[in-house]
């Protein structure tokens, strides 16, 4: 390659660290008028640079060295700046991607690739973090159910086997187990009344509860709703080996037992970031398929946000037709990763459906988030009539680097646009929530705007803070009014303005989640310090993630108990509806990674969120994960590796 760029930290303080950055021209030809295109996560004050300007949005940096002098062949170009945050300790810390620009060309940019070098961090590499297992058990199903008896002996599956129905409530657990009996034995799977396989209704099971019971000849799925059979089904499929035990015959043998199983929480949840990278409907499938055969039962579809808009919305085409898409010929800025080409995606409303009934069929309900008022860059970018006051002088900065990525409380047009893409969204989604989002909304914002100025005076409003509630409160009305309830992260309780009937869903700690619950909302405990999976999951440097929350190991993962500090009877507990796992995807750009920062911690959170306090133990969840490799083996999971 023609072009290197290295990257190192020189001196590094507790909230401050300085970085060198040194552009070396390898060609032979001088490089003229050029421009250096870089993605970074951090804010770096651009004041001190010892050479060159430089501009940022978001993580997308454009460094000019300021002067008319060509890059000599075989030069470099060496600049130091400041960041004013944390030590830097891994290596997903660095340049994420760059590209360089030369020419005078101020419309087309036409990118030429750069050799990034390793991040050179100034600290040794850490040890990597490890976990060692117990030796797995013959039954190994996670999460842990509440009774379980092994019977002795075994039924054998084979391609005769058929299943059999008594009950609407089991048609999407048919389905579901019939394409994971088909994808098993490669034949298709009969459902007729002469099965071996029998859902069968029970009316004294409780909502969500199931009753698994396999014997030589016959298998019973019991339950009165459909998540149970969705519940018995996840079982069943964990029951099932990896190998068939006569490869001629195709039979698998299932070991015979008797369980009688229910949820904890009743919100089993995670969240995937479809924004930030655009994860197309295959990549959710094949997750929807982990999520439902580890009895997760929410997903949260994080549709929005500064970096891309990705659901189609019939009545603003340019959300998907502009904010969809960055780049560095696009209206939005490339971000992160794959910044020297168009990029980006959508779902469409008919792939939507498709996803949610998919799900459905699993026991899982898709709950849409709109992210407002902040997030909002991709909407603002493609909808800037609609969505910009330019009299709004206020200066403001988002936690990721944005000046221009959030909804005006004081502009009209804004509520024309929360309600048309709130009712889309309603008619879309069967789920009977919606997630509005609500997040990092920075402090300056509104605070230079006379048509803000008004609104808080008509109000009575003193802190600018109260417009974010005063905004969430209309979606809220606009919600209840489609019968929906409202959700959103804990910043919904800001300015007091929302209903107790908003759901909050706690990230920054387990205390904020503590509160609100405290405070009366129902919550869904999502710490990120406990939840978060794109936290690095071990402590060496060239582990992936970030840690801006700590580090998150499996075990620590496993170990999280919502609320455990207050005594069990304290009103509070009433409140926690559940808990969430969620992965953002700053950096997730592929199915790979996806699956590292997911595996094997998703099964950690699985059974915190399904089983008992008192039921689970990390030395038995050890062998039961050690247990489940096998299948994550066989499916071609790229999960972290334990020893
Ligand atoms: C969040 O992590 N901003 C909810």
């Amino acid at each position: 390659m023609s072009f290197r760029l290295d990257f190192v930290v020189i001196e590094q303080q507790q909230n401050q660290s300085r970085l060198a950055l040194t552009l070396h021209n390898l060609s032979d030809k001088p490089l003229a008028q050029w421009s250096l295109h870089f993605t970074f996560g951090r804010w770096i004050d651009s004041s001190s640079l010892t050479h060159g300007e430089l501009e940022q949005t978001g993580s997308y940096n454009i460094l000019t060295s300021g002067r008319k002098e060509a890059l000599k062949p075989n030069g470099h170009f060496y600049t130091e700046f400041t960041v004013g945050t944390k030590p830097f300790s891994l290596l997903d810390d660095g340049i994420i991607d760059a590209f360089i620009c030369s020419g005078n060309s101020t419309s087309l940019i036409n990118p030429l690739p750069v050799e990034i070098t390793a991040f050179g961090l100034q600290h040794p590499q850490l040890k990597r973090h490890t976990t060692a297992l117990e030796a797995a058990a013959e039954i190994n199903i996670i999460p842990a159910p509440q009774h379980l008896k092994p019977l002795g002996g075994l039924f054998a599956l084979t391609p005769h086997t058929a299943i059999e129905i008594d009950t609407p409530l089991a048609e999407g657990s048919s389905r579901w187990i019939s394409t994971e009996l088909e994808n098993l034995l490669n034949e298709k799977v009969a459902v007729h009344a002469a099965g071996s396989i029998h859902y069968q209704y029970r009316e004294h099971l409780a909502d969500s509860a199931y009753q698994l019971l396999v014997e030589q000849d016959d298998i019973w799925l019991m339950a009165s709703t459909e998540s149970g059979f969705s519940h018995a089904t996840a079982s069943l499929l964990q029951l099932l080996p990896s190998q068939p035990s006569h490869q001629a015959d195709m039979a698998y043998h299932i070991p015979m037992v008797e369980i009688c199983d229910e949820p904890h929480f009743a919100h089993r949840g995670m969240m995937l970031d479809c924004a930030r990278h655009f994860h197309p409907v295959e990549r959710i499938k094949f997750l929807l398929d982990q999520l439902a055969r580890f009895k997760f039962n929410i997903f949260h579809w994080h549709l929005t946000d500064d970096e891309g808009w990705r659901i189609e919305i019939d009545a603003y085409p340019e959300l998907t037709q502009t904010g969809a898409w960055r780049g560095p010929n696009e209206l939005i800025q490339p971000q992160f990763t794959t910044i020297s080409q168009r990029y980006g995606g959508y779902y469409s409303k008919q792939e939507a459906r498709d996803i949610i009934r998919y799900a459905a069929d699993r026991g899982i309900m898709v709950i849409p988030e709109i992210d407002i008022p902040g997030h909002s860059r991709a909407a603002i970018k493609s909808l800037p009539a609609l969505l910009t006051d330019p009299d709004d002088k206020s200066i403001y900065r988002s936690i990721q680097g944005y000046n221009d990525n959030i909804l005006s409380p004081a502009l009209e047009g804004t509520y024309t646009f929360i309600a048309n893409v709130l009712d889309e969204i309603c008619d879309l989604f069967p789920a009977p929530y919606l997630h509005i989002g609500a997040d990092e909304v920075p402090s300056g914002v509104w605070a230079d705007s006379p048509a803000c100025r008004a609104l808080m005076e008509k109000h009575g409003y003193e802190d600018p803070k109260e417009l974010q509630g005063h905004l969430l409160r209309f979606a809220e009305k606009h919600l209840s009014n489609k019968g929906k309830r409202m959700m959103g992260w804990e910043e919904a309780t800001q300015g007091d303005k929302v209903s107790k009937d908003t759901i909050i869903f706690s990230w920054l700690s387990e205390e904020a989640g503590q509160k609100c619950a405290q405070a009366g909302y129902d919550v869904v405990m999502q710490p990120a310090q406990a939840t978060y999976l794109d936290l690095a999951q071990g402590e060496s440097a060239d582990e992936a993630g970030v840690d801006w929350a700590g580090r998150l190991p499996l075990e620590q993962a496993y170990q999280y108990q919502p609320l455990a500090k207050l005594p069990t009877d304290d009103p509070a507990h009433q409140h926690v509806r559940g808990i969430q796992c969620a992965l953002w995807c700053e950096l997730v750009n592929s199915k790979s990674r996806l699956e590292y920062m997911l595996y094997p911690r998703l099964l950690a959170i699985a059974e915190v969120a399904w089983t008992a306090p008192e039921n689970r133990s990390w030395a038995d969840f050890s062998a039961r994960l050690n247990g489940q490799f096998a299948y994550l083996d066989k499916v071609g999971i790229n999960y972290r590796r334990c020893e």
